[in-house]
């Protein structure tokens, strides 16, 4: 497989913009190539920082930074404003707008149809199995040359499985697309990751985000770990500085951090097991579905089929101040809500409130 037939022409021909300091190697000396303000900046709380100075287009830091957590070279990074950014950039270096096709497995994360959307790149959306998992059957009945990209999400948002090892390597090898796994629950679940496959499947994309078990939603930062040809081609197309000083300063602190980190993710995985328990002793509820995430998709009882119930309690959580989210009318999920694991005082007074509702 060629990953360059893949690519959009444009992209491919693309010269991307480059500044002074690439030419001169030079972020030390005099720097009178950019315009920045040179006497300081107004940000003064944190000193060192070069706020005023623009951030290294390169991510040379933030690249070395994750090589040494992660252990994956540094060249199979790339760091994106939110994971959210990557979606939209892989959308845009691969798919011809008008043309090319994007399959979708649902139900699953929404953002990856409306990327689509705003990029006037059409989806073909296929159905998981009863069991969550993908239907290579389907997929392959739905295929056609022009499917570009593949997204798939695992832990699955919102149902929370993991999606079978086996399944997605299969993907990579049958089709001659770029496979994206979106890994942002990943830290929760205590195996499952396709990392380490991204040496083996050239098409193989992992996506990464900061925003969950690192509780770094605010800084805006996700990564994905791909071969070095895709890599290239993220950074052809981004903005030259997307991600900034604040948020390389924060990633830096946090990564210090790792055994909070831990500390997190046991804890939510142990609330999340608590929750699940007493959910399910509810006669109201139907299903508490297993998670190897940091949620929960719960299946109310309802004989109208009309998704009452569960908008019902969705109502009634709001009322008192508890706010979930509603999956019901999306496909296979009638009668759902997906509800994030809180800490042990939010999950109390969750339970507490939707035992009186039901
Ligand atoms: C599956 C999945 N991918 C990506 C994201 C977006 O993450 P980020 O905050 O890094 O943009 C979310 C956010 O909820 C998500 O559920």
């Amino acid at each position: 497989m060629e990953i360059k037939d893949l690519v959009r022409k444009n992209i491919l021909n693309l010269k991307p913009y480059t500044s002074a300091r690439d030419i001169y190697e030079g972020d030390k000396g005099i720097l009178l190539d950019a315009n920045e303000n040179s006497w300081g900046s107004t940000f003064t709380s944190i000193d060192n920082l070069h706020l005023n100075r623009y951030p290294d287009p390169h991510q040379k830091d933030l690249r070395q930074l994750i090589e040494n957590v992660l252990s994956i070279p540094h060249e199979n990074l790339f760091f994106g404003v939110g994971s959210d950014e990557i979606i939209d950039l892989l959308i845009r270096v691969f798919c011809n707008p008008g043309k090319d096709k994007v399959l979708i497995p649902e139900p699953t994360y929404g953002m990856y149809k409306v990327a689509c959307d705003i990029n006037d790149v059409e989806t073909i959306e296929v159905l998981l199995d009863d069991n969550f998992q993908i239907d290579l059957n389907v997929i392959r009945a739905s295929y056609t040359e022009n499917t570009k990209i593949f997204f798939l999400c695992s832990p699955n948002n919102p149902t929370g499985n993991l999606l079978m090892k086996q399944d997605v390597l299969q993907l990579c090898k049958e089709f001659n697309s770029i496979i994206i796994i979106d890994e942002a629950y990943i830290d929760f679940a205590i195996e499952g990751s396709f990392i380490d496959e991204i040496k083996n499947y050239p098409n193989l994309i992992v996506l990464r985000t900061f925003s969950k078990a690192w509780g770094l939603a605010g800084i805006r930062l996700g990564y994905c770990a791909a071969n070095e040809e895709i890599i290239n081609l993220l950074f052809k197309v981004k903005a030259p500085y997307n991600i900034n000083s604040l948020t390389r300063y924060a990633l830096e602190i946090s990564l210090r951090n790792l055994e909070l980190k831990e500390k997190y993710i046991k804890g939510i995985i142990k609330e999340r097991e608590r929750l699940k328990n007493l959910l399910e002793s509810l006669p109201g509820i139907a299903n508490v579905f297993n998670s190897d995430a940091n949620f929960l998709l719960v299946k109310f009882n309802d004989s109208t089929d009309r998704n009452k119930k569960a908008k019902a309690v969705l109502t009634k959580l709001a009322e008192r101040g508890i706010i979930v989210r509603d999956r019901s009318t999306q496909p296979k999920l009638k009668n759902c809500l997906r509800i994030s694991i809180g800490n042990e005082e939010e999950n109390d007074l969750l339970w507490d409130t939707i035992k009186k509702i039901i």
